[in-house]
């Protein structure tokens, strides 16, 4: 193959992100190297997202910037990967002189001989999705990133059917990974250095791989690997696993945060979310979590303005995330996708102002919530991983608190990967400012704190 240098463009969630890691594995085994942009590639991959209409407009307006860079350079190869690929199989090939290659979520080892069907002058595409396809003898290769937190995903598709997700559409059946090809993805990463990892899946609770569940798969990993954090990402409050949670208790490198999604605050659009749990279900989860890991940080995600969506149910949502006081919430706007119950059976029928008006009520409140709970971090100690200089200053560094707040202090002797215990002495309703105690580690800092004062 003439063409040699590839760059992958990676929109939408951390498990986009993941398979990114794993194309760059395929394509270096192939002989390929990775540039740092688009302007040096011979083949540049878009790898894209579908969850709202925003994010498919960004890839397509992205597609056409990258029409005009093949002009200008005459010879460049163009796919598209990820969860837009179904849709644009249909648009593009016939329409317009966008793309070359269309490759899905479980199709991607195919892309070598996609490329060289490319070669000889044919468009190709592969789209098809598998009940079997983990990528779990691939090793992801990480060419961008800290270098110091890294994610991995232990499950594929989704079998949930959330009235609004077309996630099931674009990555299909859920699958999951051996447990064994995932605990040595993260010694691997250990050895290369990495000190936290993100397990991802979107639903880890239906983790099973042979009988092995999740809280399992997270005992094993965290005790192979005591100086490195865990998180995880999502579960779902429908099935909860309440060991998990005393695992997480008394863990110390299971780090206290737990991203659980609500979407919303009422049993009648949770209902017509199916989303499969009511209110008061979920209120007593969170009270558990907090009950059985004192201190655990919270997020979560919330839909504003889905169909049918009235004022008073627009109030409970509200009311929710007053209740729950998040650390942290992503917050959207009801964007409908094709094929999705939603679309099929309900009308998006909540006008475009009412959503926006909505939505901003509810970040509104978000970030009062979470100025406070940072101003009431003042004075507390935290063990910090540091993950790079802070975007401000290069006298400064940034890192994350084991409870997923960002950080910034005085750099100092540290550096890159230390763990450091931090005295938290200012905020933000984003960042924590802090002044630098001294050099840590999860053991030591965790052995400091269970001694009484
Ligand atoms: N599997 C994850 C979610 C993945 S999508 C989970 O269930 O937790 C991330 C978030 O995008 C969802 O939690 C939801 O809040 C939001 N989302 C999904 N579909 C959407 C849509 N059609 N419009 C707006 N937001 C949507
Ligand atoms: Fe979408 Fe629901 Fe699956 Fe999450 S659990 S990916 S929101 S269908
Ligand atoms: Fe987007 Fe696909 Fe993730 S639709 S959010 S990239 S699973």
């Amino acid at each position: 193959m003439d063409n040699k240098r590839f760059y992958i463009e990676t929109y939408g969630c951390q498990m986009n992100f993941a398979d990114t890691e794993v194309v760059n594995s395929i394509l270096m085994d192939n002989g390929m190297d990775p540039v740092q942009s688009a302007e040096e590639a011979d083949i540049i991959f878009v790898n894209t997202c579908s969850i709202r209409e925003n994010a498919e407009t960004r890839v397509w307006n992205r597609l056409k910037e990258f029409r005009s860079l093949k002009k200008e350079k005459g010879e460049l190869t163009v796919g598209v990967m990820g969860c837009m690929a179904e849709r644009i199989k249909e648009q593009i090939i016939e329409q317009e002189q966008l793309v070359d290659i269309v490759v899905g979520p479980d199709a991607y080892r195919d892309i070598p001989n996609l490329l060289k069907e490319v070669h000889d002058g044919r468009k190709a595409v592969n789209v098809l999705l598998s009940l079997e396809e983990t990528y779990a003898d691939i090793t992801p290769v990480r060419t961008s990133g800290n270098g110091v937190t890294a994610f991995v995903s232990i499950m594929r598709g989704c079998d949930n059917m959330c009235a609004f997700c077309v996630v099931p559409f674009t990555r299909g059946r859920e699958r999951s990974r051996p447990m064994s090809s995932i605990l040595r993805e993260v010694e691997q990463l250990r050895e290369q250095g990495y000190k936290e990892v993100t397990l991802l899946g979107q639903n880890v609770n239906s983790y099973n791989y042979e009988g092995i569940d999740f809280t399992r798969l997270m005992d094993e990993a965290s005790r192979a690997n005591p100086e490195i954090r865990f998180r995880f990402s999502s579960p779902h409050p429908k099935d909860f696993p309440e060991p998990l949670l005393h695992l997480i208790a008394e863990r110390p490198n299971l780090c206290n945060y737990i991203h659980i999604p609500a979407q919303a605050g009422s049993d009648t659009m949770l209902e017509r979310m199916r989303r499969p749990y009511t209110r008061e279900q979920y209120l007593k989860l969170i009270d558990r979590m907090r009950e059985i890991i004192p201190g655990v940080s919270l997020s979560t995600d919330i839909i504003a303005g889905f169909c049918d969506e009235t004022e008073e149910e627009h109030q409970a949502t509200m009311s929710l995330m007053k209740i729950v006081e998040y650390d942290l919430a992503y917050m959207f706007a009801y964007s409908e996708r094709e094929r999705t119950l939603a679309h099929r059976k309900y009308e998006d029928n909540v006008p475009e102002e009412v959503k926006k008006r909505r939505l901003s009520e509810i970040i509104k409140q978000q970030m009062n919530i979470q100025q406070k709970s940072n101003e009431a971090e003042a004075g507390r100690r935290h063990l910090v991983l540091v993950e790079g200089e802070s975007k401000r200053s290069d006298q400064q560094l940034s890192g994350r608190t084991d409870t997923n707040k960002m950080v910034v202090f005085d750099r100092l002797d540290f550096g890159k990967g230390d763990y450091v215990e931090v005295e938290i002495t200012g905020s933000t309703s984003a960042t924590l400012f802090a002044k630098p105690v001294r050099k840590s580690s999860i053991a030591e800092f965790h052995a400091g704190q269970a001694v009484p004062a």
